[in-house]
């Protein structure tokens, strides 16, 4: 039986084992996919048991996207892009890290037809998927990407990749069309103290996180009038991408799928 699983601290709040063994049934794929609690002085353990096929890949979330990256063997180009790793496989013995966020937040504004050509974004948080948020972004042709992050000097090293974006010091809201909550805070429904609201009741709030299905951040948004959006459709199509490298398969993603998440 093959074995899989997701890394991070917290890991409480992961769907990713319900959704992978809920495709491994579907497509008759005898494998296990398990949440992982880890220190981060346990990941080079953890990078050996991928080596040596005890475990047959790895999903990566918060903290350890770019943590890992110094064990592994090589990198995709957009893991190498965006020094992120979300999912880890062997490929010709080698430890991989490939990114799958980027085209699973790209696949996810796809699904609801919002069009960010000519549109102002703003992204909050400078933390592991935010590099990825950027560069779909800019993939689907957004010229227009504000940073904004509490710690200032982490928002300054996002632009040293990225140089054509634009940065503001914590409380300084730019105009924007779409704001993306690009940190994990909100997991626990805690409030920004930000106000996003002088600009207008038009805009789009967008949350990575998607359990809870509505945090704070949306609530205060979609009361106000404005239109909101939670992270599971890209949750779904990051690991959409994930199984498809591990398992040569891509899974059905219908209604059933986006129901059990609910
Ligand atoms: P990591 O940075 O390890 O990848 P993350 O959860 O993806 O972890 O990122 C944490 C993000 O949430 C950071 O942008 C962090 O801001 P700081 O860089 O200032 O720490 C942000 N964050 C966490 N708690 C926050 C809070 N109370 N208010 C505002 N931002 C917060």
């Amino acid at each position: 039986m093959k074995k899989f699983c997701v890394i991070g601290n917290p890991i409480d709040h992961s769907l990713s084992p319900k959704l992978h063994n809920f495709w491994f049934k579907k497509n008759r794929i005898e494998a296990i996919y398990e949440k992982k609690l880890l220190e981060e002085k346990e990941i080079p353990n953890l990078i050996e048991s991928i080596r040596n096929s005890e475990i047959n890949g790895a999903n990566v979330t918060v903290p350890f996207k770019n943590s890992v990256i110094p064990f592994l063997d090589d990198l995709s180009s957009e893991a190498k892009k965006t020094n992120s790793v979300n999912t880890i496989c062997i490929e010709e013995n080698k430890v991989v890290g490939h990114n799958t966020d980027i085209a699973g937040f790209e696949l996810a504004l796809r699904y609801i037809n919002y069009d960010v050509k000519r549109k102002k974004a703003l992204i909050i948080g400078a933390g592991g998927v935010s590099p990825s948020i950027i560069l779909a972004l800019k993939n689907m042709g957004c010229e227009n990407i504000c940073l904004t992050n509490r710690t200032f000097e982490k928002a300054e090293k996002i632009k040293e990749t990225f140089s054509d974006i634009s940065i503001r010091k914590w409380g300084d809201i730019p105009e924007f069309d779409i704001v993306i909550n690009a940190t994990s805070f909100g997991l626990k429904n805690e409030n920004f103290d930000l106000d996003f609201y002088e600009f207008g009741n038009n805009k789009f709030f967008y949350d990575v996180i998607y359990n809870p299905s509505e945090t704070n951040f949306l609530k205060n948004a979609r009361l106000k009038g404005n239109k909101t959006e939670n992270g599971r459709m890209m949750f779904i199509y990051q690991a959409h991408q994930s199984f498809a490298l591990w398992n040569k398969v891509l899974p059905k993603i219908d209604k059933e799928t986006i129901e059990i998440l609910k």
